[in-house]
């Protein structure tokens, strides 16, 4: 009997699932994931002194990408997105789709205003510190920026692209900071802590390749500026292999028999999401805090919501059918306060059981797991703060700054 009834809710789930998503039977051969094997990647020990330029930017290439031909990982229709996790926010190449997320930053940006956004990524390194707005986050940050206690102090491009990776707040790109904070408060993750955590010679390989990806190797400047920034040498550090967190290689799929846990850290939600319960997903903030048992019930009654639907871009009758919505076809529905930059290949990527893994999980979370876990809504979120009026607000957003540029 029991049996007889968890077979039909089964059933009926996938037939739900079925339909809010894939739209037919059609789409269903295109969806089927190919299981891959994904071994953890381990540190790269890399032996500073005896390394090239060129091999540097080589192996900076695969931490950023996961392979060493990104363009061929792009024509297969995949994202290239290696530990450091970069492409989630960054474009690389014209060919990498332009909903990904907030910027191009790492690509010169033809078709803006500011003349900055144009240069490459190494030219604009060297503007940066000899803007006006470096000087007021030095005076912001003169105690020690928060989460890092650096205080900004690049003298010279390379050194700022080194500082970019350790205190993101250091410096925050005027139009894409965290929405309401002013420019003051970056969503990018601090790279050399965790989830991502990469090494300091990482970091190096990185700037390696930020530097001399157009192919000019007299650009390169990543470990002196890196000396030169910390006022210590670089040393090889082959003894962290256990500390880096494991990020899975390659287009990794969400199984069933994996914890919620995994499956955040498989799919980079974390990068994006603050999510209770997840120890490793604690400081995302281009996504709203993941509270579906609050959340999803309110949006699908939601005037916003109502539209979408009427639009005919958005389905979902029950608040689960939403959480599955939002993950499977992130376009369908947009949060009041956002942008559309959640990844969009999701659906690709679970199967039927570990997306119930892991909306189940989201489902169960509050207001109240929130709280208990600390955690508390971005500015932007248009709920507002979940913390009691007495709370200490959990972000602090600093300083304003003015907001010119010049
Ligand atoms: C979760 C999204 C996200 C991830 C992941 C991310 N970044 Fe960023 N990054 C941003 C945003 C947003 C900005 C602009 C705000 C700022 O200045 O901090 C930025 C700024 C930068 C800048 C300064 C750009 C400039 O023109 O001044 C550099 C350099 C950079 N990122 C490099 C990287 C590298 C290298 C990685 C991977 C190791 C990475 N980022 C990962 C979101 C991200
Ligand atoms: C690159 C950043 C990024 C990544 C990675 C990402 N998201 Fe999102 N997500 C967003 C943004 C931005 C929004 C809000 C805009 C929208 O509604 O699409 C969002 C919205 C959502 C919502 C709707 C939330 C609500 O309260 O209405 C859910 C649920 C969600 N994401 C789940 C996930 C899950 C699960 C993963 C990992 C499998 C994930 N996201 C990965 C950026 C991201």
């Amino acid at each position: 009997m029991a049996k007889k009834k968890s077979a039909y809710v089964v059933v009926f789930k996938v037939a739900l699932w079925y339909s809010f998503i894939l739209g037919g039977f059609a789409a269903y051969t295109n969806w089927l994931p190919q299981i891959r094997g994904d071994a953890p990647e381990a540190a790269e020990a890399i032996d500073v002194n005896n390394i090239t330029p060129d091999e540097l930017k080589v192996m900076g290439e695969s931490i950023i990408f996961g392979s060493n031909d990104p363009l061929g990982v792009l024509a297969k229709g995949e994202g290239p997105i290696g530990k450091g996790q970069c492409p989630l926010c960054h474009r690389f190449f014209m060919e990498q789709k332009a909903d990904r997320c907030p910027n191009l930053l790492a690509l010169p940006k033809p078709d803006v205003d500011d003349p900055l956004l144009k240069l490459t990524e190494e030219a604009r390194s060297h503007e940066r510190v000899k803007e006006s707005r470096y000087e007021e986050f030095k005076e912001l940050h003169k105690d020690g920026e928060k989460n890092s206690g650096i205080v900004p102090h690049a003298e010279t491009g390379g050194q700022y692209l080194i500082e970019s990776e350790y205190c993101p707040n250091c410096f925050v790109v005027m139009g894409f900071g965290l929405k309401g904070t002013n420019d003051t408060v970056s969503p990018m993750p601090i790279i050399n802590k965790p989830p991502i955590l990469l090494a300091d010679t990482e970091i190096v390989a990185v700037v390696s390749y930020l530097q001399t990806r157009d192919g000019d190797m007299n650009l390169w400047t990543a470990k002196d500026s890196w000396e030169e920034y910390w006022g210590r040498e670089l040393v090889s550090e082959a003894g962290e292999e256990e500390e880096v967190a494991p990020v899975a290689a390659g287009p990794p799929v969400a199984l069933g028999s994996e914890t919620p846990e995994q499956i955040v850290q498989k799919m980079t939600c974390f990068a994006c999401h603050k999510i209770p319960g997840i120890s490793i997903a604690t400081t995302g903030m281009i996504g709203p805090l993941l509270i579906e048992g609050t959340n999803s019930p309110n949006r699908i009654k939601s005037a916003e919501y109502k539209k979408a639907v009427k639009d005919g871009k958005a389905h979902a009758t029950t608040a689960r059918g939403y959480v599955i919505e939002s993950i499977m076809d992130p376009g369908a529905f947009i949060v009041p306060g956002f942008a559309d930059d959640m990844l969009k290949d999701f659906k690709h990527k679970f199967t039927v059981s570990g997306l119930d893994v892991l909306v189940d999980h989201l489902m169960a979370q509050t207001v109240e797991t929130a709280i208990a876990d600390g955690l508390d809504r971005l500015p932007n979120e248009k709920e507002g703060s979940i913390l009691p009026p007495s709370g200490e607000a959990k972000l602090d957003t600093g300083k304003p700054l003015t907001n010119g540029a010049g």
